[in-house]
């Protein structure tokens, strides 16, 4: 009760002083909504600064917000979990040879593509356009980074993969990626990479018979291919998968181990911990204090971007536009119907994992309104170094991101998670501001950001 007065005596000189400030024209009526609510979250964690001044105001933050801080800090970040789905993940063998195939254009058909072609490591692995597109055309999305990706529970926009083994089989045979065939590829990483292969998986099969082996065999739609998947034995074609599956486990090895760098936002995080005023405000301007106050504050992004890498592994709408001339992409709703059919899910005979261990899969949510148009909340770490942004490339830049935030249209279909914020402009800057700290470069071992020695 007393502390209640005593707030209320507080709230009435701060009106009081704020007015006098506002008639004797030194500061601006929004700008007192800011300085007051600043008073007031600082004041509720109980141990605030209370009215600061000089350089460190900005950096007063209450304790429940020195905790959300610290929450969103690489200190957080447990060590990478084991994927029991691929017993060779932790396998430096393994990886290796995943290196060697990650940068191997010899896993496409006309020797064009790899999956460096457009996870590239100089562009903190994406690609720098809106559609990833190769040979010419498009492909319907965004090529998101795979830095940090392993602490994910499913892979691609809309989830359509449960492990990064599996999802890394994918690119090589879809026609508008590496274009090629389980059967080619089996043979292709046999004959290059055989010992290296056999050191780690342990022997392989024979697949020079190509009556048994058709050099072009695949379970896609392309007639000619499918006919001589489906022309090869059940054991043979059992060979095939269980190859082809060891490819996407040593690619796995490799591409789990490129994790996020230390940024500045991570030093701020721990100055906040243990409220180091000073070391704070030499580490983030006003602006940039100001813009993460919004985004763990008014503008609710923790809300899905949360966790160390800045993202709560979910799918939500956000009522993005369409691109013009493109249809109205499903996402999750579909992708989550693709995952539980892929021979190469957690559940799988080509998988390592016991059935208790593919807890994502069993307890996977398949129905709800919730699940049309919904993709998957990015991480945000090295934001600024991704553009174009969104699973279609929608926004150059994160300017226009944030007028998308501000705004936040009705989506249709489907139903938008976001609330608009109708920031200022000067609101809007801080944010980008702030995202613009969480830039590091990738955490790696150092030959791993290029391709091996002896294929430069
Ligand atoms: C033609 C460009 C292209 C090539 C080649 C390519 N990717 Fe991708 N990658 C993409 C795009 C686009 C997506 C998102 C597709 C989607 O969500 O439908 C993606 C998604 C991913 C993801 C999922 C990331 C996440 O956030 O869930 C991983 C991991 C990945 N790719 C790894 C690989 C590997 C490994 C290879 C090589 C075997 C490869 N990619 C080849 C463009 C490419
Ligand atoms: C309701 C959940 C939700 C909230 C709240 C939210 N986001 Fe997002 N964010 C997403 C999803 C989902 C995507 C990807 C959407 C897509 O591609 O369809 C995304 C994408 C982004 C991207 C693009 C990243 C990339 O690599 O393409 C940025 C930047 C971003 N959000 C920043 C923010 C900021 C800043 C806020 C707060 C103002 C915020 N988000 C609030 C869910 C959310």
């Amino acid at each position: 009760m007393r502390g209640r007065l005593v707030a209320g005596a507080s709230l009435a000189l701060i009106v009081l002083a704020a007015t006098i400030l506002i008639l004797t024209g030194v500061v601006d009526a929004g700008n007192v909504g800011a300085a007051v609510r600043g008073v007031f979250s600082s004041s509720a964690g109980g141990r605030g600064g209370g009215l600061l001044s000089g350089p460190e105001a900005a950096h007063s933050w209450s304790e429940a917000e020195r905790g959300i801080i610290a929450s969103l800090s690489l200190d957080r970040l447990p060590p990478l979990p084991p994927d029991p789905s691929n017993a060779y993940g932790d396998s430096p063998d393994a990886a290796a040879l995943g290196h060697a195939l990650f940068f191997d254009s010899g896993l496409s058909p006309d020797g064009t593509v790899a999956c460096s072609t457009c996870h590239q490591p100089q562009s903190y692995f994406s690609d720098g356009k809106a559609l990833a597109n190769v040979r010419d055309s498009d492909t319907p999305r965004h090529t998101p980074t795979i830095v940090g990706i392993a602490y994910s529970d499913w892979f691609y926009w809309d989830g359509r993969k449960d492990s990064q083994w599996a999802q890394a089989l994918a690119p090589q045979e879809a026609a508008i990626e590496h274009g090629g065939t389980r059967t080619a590829h089996a043979r292709y990483v046999l004959e290059k990479f055989g010992s290296q292969y056999e050191a780690v998986f342990g022997p392989a099969p024979d697949l020079s018979d190509r009556s048994r082996f058709p050099p072009d065999a695949a379970p896609v739609e392309d007639e000619r291919r499918l006919a001589a998947w489906e022309g090869m034995t059940e054991a043979d074609r059992g060979a095939i998968n269980r190859v082809f599956a060891n490819i996407g486990k040593s690619i796995a090895a490799y591409s789990r181990r490129i994790l996020p760098g230390r940024s500045r936002f991570d030093d701020y995080a721990a100055a906040a911990l243990v409220n180091d005023r000073k070391r704070m405000a030499e580490l983030f301007s006003a602006e940039e204090a100001e813009g993460l106050r919004l985004f763990i504050g008014e503008g609710q992004c923790t809300d899905c971007h949360n966790g160390p890498l800045f993202t709560n592994g979910t799918f939500h709408n956000i009522g993005l536009p369409l691109p013009e001339g493109s249809r109205f992409d499903q996402g999750r709703s579909l992708g989550t119907l693709q995952v539980v059919e892929d021979v190469f899910n957690c559940l799988g005979e080509f998988s390592d994992a016991g059935e208790e261990a593919c807890v994502e899969l069993r307890f996977i949510k398949l129905e709800g309104e919730e699940l049309i148009g919904a993709f998957k909340v990015p991480g945000l770490r090295s934001v600024a170094e991704t553009a174009p942004y969104m699973h279609n490339g929608i926004f150059p830049d994160l300017e226009a991101v944030m007028r998308h935030y501000n705004h936040a249209p009705p989506a249709f279909p489907g139903h938008s998670d976001l609330v608009p914020l109708a920031f200022t402009e000067g609101q809007s800057e801080a944010v980008i501001a702030f995202l613009l700290t969480l830039s590091a470069p990738p955490d790696a071992p150092a030959e791993f950001l290029r391709p091996p020695a002896n294929q430069e």
